[in-house]
């Protein structure tokens, strides 16, 4: 055996007992580096007849290539049992309890305009949103309430300047959805959206939500406004509410008519909260007045339409048992928290 095999044999021995990258680092340099053994042998390289000189050259070569090979392969294998070591110690222990994610609910107003979407979605009509701030031409005039109509001081509302306020009801969206239609019907839409008076007690509030809804067709009539208004109430508050109208009055509306409910306290006998008469008023509603689609360009001839509009927290109110409309702005918590089993 020449001298170079025994280098590497040596070499040999050592890889396989080492077991750190450090070490292993340090015996590559020994064997490998300017103190190698190797270049001792170099050194006689010189001393030998020219023809053996090559010969000796290429195996002193071969055997560094040799070596540097076991070195890589030993050095892989110790980084990959590095790893392997890594990763068994980093095991997730799923047997530990998770942290509980805190989930927040829907507003009981959002549940409820969920719920007259659904309803209204199933029956074809469309979902549209209208803005807070709106011309006054829309939210009265184009609703047959000219200036000077004594109906305006029950809707005191926000005035931004002299024909822009803060919209008093969602109905102007009639008369929006009207005016794009360009006089061609049919329209079925809803608008839920926040509204604004000059109110503050109890069960009023100077910013509320309402819903509107509208259908304009050349052969609806009050008898399918009826049995819209009797299914959609009783979708709301359940099969055993009994539904009655009463007329009313509304400016862009002709009949005009309000919605009661048999009350939920008493069911119809009499109690404080139906004021003893066994009913509660929940919306009001009626045919387009002629003016209104003449004003927003339907010809009043061919077409009649339907509309209705309900308040949104006098739903949840009702619905939840909420005794004080202002507890639906108070972010309070633990009142909103009661809701998120109806999520
Ligand atoms: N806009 C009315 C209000 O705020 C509610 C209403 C009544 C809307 C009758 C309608 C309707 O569309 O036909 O009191």
């Amino acid at each position: 055996m020449d001298n170079i095999q025994l280098i590497i044999l040596d070499a040999q021995k050592e890889i396989e007992q080492v077991s750190s990258k450090a070490v292993l680092t340090q015996i590559r340099a020994r064997y490998l580096g300017k103190q190698s053994p190797f270049n001792s042998l170099l050194s006689q390289l010189k001393s030998l007849p020219n023809q053996q000189k090559a010969e000796f050259g290429k195996k002193l070569n071969l055997a560094k290539v040799e070596l540097n090979r076991i070195f890589d392969e030993k050095f892989n294998f110790l980084t990959d049992l590095e790893i392997q070591k890594k990763i068994e110690e980093e095991k997730i222990d799923i047997s530990l309890p998770g942290y509980k994610l805190e989930r927040g609910s829907k507003h009981p107003c959002q549940l409820i305009i969920d719920q007259i979407e659904d309803f209204f979605l199933q029956r074809g009509y469309i979902v549209k949103q209208g803005s807070d701030v709106e011309l006054e031409k829309f939210n009265f005039e184009f609703l047959n309430i000219p200036k000077d109509h004594p109906s305006r001081d029950m809707q005191d509302t926000f005035y931004i300047s002299d024909d822009l306020l803060l919209r008093s009801q969602t109905s102007g969206m009639q008369a929006h959805t009207m005016q794009e239609k360009n006089g061609i019907g049919p329209i079925k839409m809803i608008c839920p959206g926040k509204t604004y008076r000059r109110d503050d007690d109890r069960t009023h509030s100077h910013q509320f939500s309402q819903c509107e809804g509208l259908v304009i067709s050349e052969d609806c009539n009050l008898a399918c406004l009826m049995e819209t208004l009797t299914e959609f109430l009783q979708f709301i508050f359940g099969k055993n509410r009994q539904v009655r109208f009463r007329p009313s009055y509304f400016p862009f509306t002709e009949p005009s008519i309000e919605a009661d409910v048999s009350c939920f306290e008493c069911n119809g006998k009499g109690c404080d909260l139906c004021k003893h008469t066994g009913w509660i008023e929940v919306l009001g509603a009626g045919m387009v007045h002629p003016n209104v689609l003449r004003l927003n360009g339907f010809d009043s001839n061919k077409y009649q339409g339907f509309a209705f509009g309900v308040g949104i927290e006098r739903l949840a109110m009702l619905k939840y048992g909420v005794d004080d409309i202002r507890k639906f702005f108070n972010n309070d918590i633990a009142f909103l928290k009661q809701f998120s089993k109806e999520n």
